[in-house]
């Protein structure tokens, strides 16, 4: 699958990747299978979601190398101490990497409150890049003045990705200008809108036109703007129509029609939203 550069590491990150929030045991590991069925070489785990032993068992299951594909988790909050919090995060790195593991990418999943927490857990991060079990590393739910900030204490800058919640009726403009400029990738969680506007009569006349569905027409768009989508299904069918979107292109025009669906929402900022 297609890959894009991860500015300042020597890797890189598949251009899909596959949402697992709210998949948990069986469920979830038969989801992942399905989706490394399906060519997804990318898959988007948390300590918060809870599965990140499935996603590691699902890997360990399938056919596909471990270094073909690409796993993401976050650390939601500082354990209590620098030191705690390298264990949380090793431990995080063990479930879904195996022992000794790995994961491609290590997140901070939410800026949450204070600065002190953003700079203990980053130094933690920074660590385990340095150590390799941390290939890449980065931040989730930054707003460009966290990442600003984040030059007073990092040694590692830029992140090298930022995962937000990105879809038309959500653009965060001011985030992606940011993050553009610095080189920074941007993945995109909730690329479909959860599902709340896949009856948007706007998006419904373009999949018709390409004779695709409302999520392949969404899932084109994130592409087209250079975001990595994270779509998330529980459903096989839904799991491959998600990935079968590598043989057509939006035109110019049906970008700009997505693009002037914005509605300025911030995004899950909040923790109650986070995702
Ligand atoms: P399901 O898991 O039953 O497929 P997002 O990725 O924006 O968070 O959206 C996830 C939601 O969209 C889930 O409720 C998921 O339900 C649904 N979904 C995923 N893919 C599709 C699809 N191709 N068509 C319709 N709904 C979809």
């Amino acid at each position: 699958q297609d890959r894009a550069p991860l500015t300042n590491t020597t890797s890189s990150i598949p251009k899909l990747g596959f949402g697992v929030y709210q998949l948990y045991g069986q469920s979830c590991q038969k989801a992942v299978l399905d989706a490394l069925q399906a060519g997804y070489r990318h898959i988007d785990s948390a300590q918060l979601y809870r599965n990140e032993a499935d996603v590691g068992a699902a890997v360990q299951q399938s056919p596909i190398q471990r270094e073909d594909i690409f796993i993401t988790t976050k650390i939601r909050q500082s354990a209590g101490s620098p030191d705690k919090s390298y264990r949380s995060c090793v431990e995080s790195i063990e479930k879904v990497g195996g022992k000794d593991g790995y994961v491609d990418l290590l997140l901070i999943h939410i800026p949450g409150t204070g600065r002190e927490s953003r700079e203990e857990l980053w130094g933690v991060l920074e660590r385990l890049h340095a150590e390799g079990r941390a290939r890449a590393i980065g931040v989730s739910n930054y707003r460009p003045q966290h990442i600003e900030e984040m030059k007073e204490y990092a040694k590692v800058w830029p992140p090298h990705v930022n995962q937000v919640e990105l879809h038309p009726w959500c653009q965060q403009r001011d985030i992606v200008q940011y993050c553009e400029d610095k080189n920074i990738v941007l993945a995109a969680y909730s690329p479909l809108s959860c599902g709340d506007h896949l009856n948007d009569p706007t998006l419904g006349a373009i999949a018709d036109k390409y004779d695709k569905s409302p999520a392949q027409i969404l899932i084109r768009f994130a592409l087209q703007k250079n975001w990595v989508p994270l779509p998330k299904s529980g459903n096989p069918d839904r799991i491959k129509q998600n990935a079968n979107v590598f043989d057509f292109a939006l035109d110019e025009g049906d970008m700009k029609t997505l693009d002037g669906l914005d509605r300025g929402k911030a995004g899950a900022l909040f923790p109650a939203n986070v995702k």
